[in-house]
């Protein structure tokens, strides 16, 4: 492969060219999938996301000012700004589309650090990423946590990776202005190879998962993307505080069935719907990690499928596309399971499929969704990888 065809090639050939001489340090953070537990996070639930073998690459220099400059190459763009500029601001919600707003993840990512008490020394530094943007496979995290392992190295931060995903999660709340839960900053922080992270967004607790032998991760990206994934994303979200209000908890994740049935009739269906579904997914999210635990891939591939029609009727965050390439991997040979991954309205599926049947699984469910929808469906086949951190050079 050549070396521009990889992030880390082009962020360390692009170094020498902005920066003229060797970069003394690379850092990564990887994209995640999450195989089930959608739309827990923010409820205090359970999550089972992986990180994957798709990453952003930072190749820098550490500075002795407070100067950070970052040439972005896959969007032959640069940037610079002052650690100090955002020290005492209060955060702001623009990183939106504008020309230079990726610099805002460099200016949340510095003013979420400071906000903590860290001190900051700036770097030069290139930045490139393979993780496809708005897909729902967290290219945001990756680059929040990327450009905090840069500060890391820069400042000689200590790496708590729990502390890190908090501070990034803080940095997209309030700087990017983006209102997620934890989960992709935590798993992108924390990813553990060949396993995934059973996390409880309560008290932040990841426990690792290996994941069953003999099948792959096969991530289906349906091209399509919904710019309204906000608005609905955070009316989501406000319907499910509700509903928790309504049955007297602080957040769903401590009511079981038989409490929601209990006060059903102080929901309307619409708000009934939302918390059943967030109730029955904390539930098969705990199941699916007994099932991945015990190398059980078919009660795995189950739960993705339930988790899917749940996702689909009670919380209403599918999309056309997304229930197509869903059908789709389901026909196809060797799939124990498939569902819709991260936010909804477009995006990503994932599916579970025996290794024996990847090649072919994958030309048919090209084929088909290609056929059904008219969209050229993305597919990446990913391993569990590590979480963000160090790389050493060659
Ligand atoms: C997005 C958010 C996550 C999570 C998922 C839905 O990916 O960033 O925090 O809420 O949606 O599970």
């Amino acid at each position: 492969m050549n070396a521009s065809d990889t992030p880390k090639g082009r962020a360390t050939a692009a170094f020498e060219e902005t920066y003229g001489g060797e970069p003394t340090a690379l850092v990564r953070a990887p994209g995640r999938v999450n195989m089930i537990g959608e739309h827990t996070d923010y409820n205090d639930g359970f999550v089972l996301p992986m990180a994957i073998e798709l990453d952003a690459f930072v190749a820098l220099t550490p500075r002795d000012d407070g100067v950070v400059r970052i040439h972005a190459v896959d969007l032959d763009e640069e940037g610079a700004f002052d650690v100090a500029s955002v020290r005492s601001r209060d955060a702001r919600g623009d990183a939106s589309a504008r020309p230079g707003g990726w610099l805002e993840y460099g200016r949340g990512v510095a003013w979420a650090l400071q906000a903590d008490g860290l001190t900051l020394r700036g770097f030069d530094a290139t930045l490139a990423s393979d993780v496809p943007v708005g897909a729902g496979l967290s290219s945001s995290a990756a680059v929040e946590l990327a450009l905090a392992a840069a500060f890391g190295v820069s400042s000689r931060l200590p790496w708590d990776a729990t502390a890190m995903a908090r501070r990034m999660q803080r940095a997209e709340n309030l700087w990017v202005g983006v209102q997620t839960g934890i989960m992709d900053q935590l798993v992108v922080a924390r990813g553990v190879e060949g396993h995934a992270l059973l996390i409880d967004c309560r008290d932040l607790h990841t426990r690792p998962v290996p994941l069953p032998s003999g099948v792959a991760v096969v991530i289906l990206d349906t091209s399509t993307r919904r710019s309204l994934v906000g608005s609905a994303y955070d009316d989501r979200r406000r319907a499910c505080e509700a509903a928790a209000a309504l049955l007297g908890v602080t957040a769903l994740r401590d009511v079981d069935e038989a409490h929601l049935e209990r006060g059903r009739a102080d929901l309307d269906d619409v708000t009934y719907r939302r918390a059943r579904h967030v109730v029955r997914e904390n539930a098969r999210t705990l199941a699916a990690a007994e099932a991945m635990a015990a190398g059980d891939a078919r009660a795995l591939g189950a739960a993705m499928d339930e988790s899917h029609a749940s996702l689909r009727d009670d919380f209403e965050v599918s999309s056309s596309a997304l229930d197509a390439i869903v059908a789709a991997a389901r026909a196809a040979p060797g799939c124990l399971g498939a569902r819709m991954t991260g936010a909804g309205f477009g995006g990503c599926a994932v599916a579970l499929i025996e290794e024996r049947d990847v090649a072919e699984a994958i030309g048919r469910i090209e084929r088909t969704y290609r056929e059904e929808t008219g969209h050229h469906a993305r597919v990446y086949v990913s391993r569990a990888a590590a979480g963000a951190g160090p790389v050493t050079l060659p």
